[in-house]
């Protein structure tokens, strides 16, 4: 299993150009507390380049959704090409809001997923159950049937993807599931990505979305096979996100030629 979690955040359709300045902290935030994780902002696609270039490989910037082709005559749509053209290393497809806005459905997802793994961009697959379908007790035959059918088809060469269990009702809410309920599900992610993929579904990160704040955050990240986190609301201002980075241990500084050696004691 990864030993660094994903912090990754979900702007959603927020965000103009003033905003950036909320990059550049996050950025300036994690390059000198060194947080012992990989840090990625999704962004609107109009703001992908300039957050880029501000982040400058101090975090990583990624898209919220891309289409299933390459390029063609489907007017309004970024493919994956063009949101990597633009400087993001990822892309979240299948986010439960385009699932239900769009309709997306999880065949749309998977070949979002793998026009994704062909350019190059990690993608970040969104599953997770309503809160009618957690009452009717159908919460991991719902995440299964997802997880699924909204894979690419050759998960097993993917590397580069990871999936979200955001439960719908968690989602922007404020109420999270109790940790037996997390590490439910996401022990059952891990079954079938092991089933579909073998021993690579083990690599896979999986990771939790839905009210995830500074005050939560290490209670779920402690949890098992709970490899990162996706965060809407808490990642839109610098001040909320970085409380988020500040609860994670920091890296061990490797020590520089220029540092003295140590004298025995
Ligand atoms: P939230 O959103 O953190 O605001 O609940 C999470 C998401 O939708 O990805």
């Amino acid at each position: 299993m990864p030993v660094r979690p994903l912090i990754a955040g979900n702007w959603k359709m927020h965000g103009l150009a003033a905003q950036l300045a909320e990059i550049e902290a996050i950025s300036a935030f994690v390059q000198v507390r060194r947080p012992a994780a990989d840090v990625l902002i999704c962004v609107p696609a109009t703001l992908i380049s300039r957050a880029a270039s501000i982040a400058g490989g101090r975090i990583a910037v990624g898209g919220e959704d891309c289409h299933a082709q390459a390029s063609g005559a489907f007017t309004g749509d970024c493919s994956a090409d063009m949101l990597k053209d633009a400087g993001a290393t990822t892309v979240i497809v299948g986010h439960s809001e385009r699932r239900e806005y769009h309709g997306e459905t999880d065949a749309m997802v998977a070949a979002k997923a793998g026009a994704a793994r062909r350019s190059g961009v990690a993608a970040i697959i969104c599953i997770g159950e309503t809160q009618a379908q957690r009452e009717a007790g159908n919460t991991l035959a719902a995440c299964g049937r997802q997880i699924a059918g909204s894979l690419p088809a050759d998960v097993a060469q993917s590397g580069s993807i990871a999936i979200a269990y955001e439960p719908l009702w968690a989602i922007g809410s404020g109420h999270v599931p109790v940790p037996a309920q997390i590490i439910e599900v996401h022990r059952h992610i891990r079954e079938c990505l092991m089933d579909i993929a073998g021993a690579s579904g083990a690599d896979i990160r999986i990771l939790y979305g839905g009210s995830v704040r500074s005050d939560n955050v290490q209670s779920i990240l402690s949890l098992a096979n709970v490899d990162g986190v996706l965060i809407g609301g808490a990642s839109l201002l610098a001040a909320d996100f970085d409380a988020v980075l500040r609860t994670l241990p920091v890296m061990v500084q490797e020590p520089s030629r220029a540092d003295p050696p140590r004298s025995p004691r």
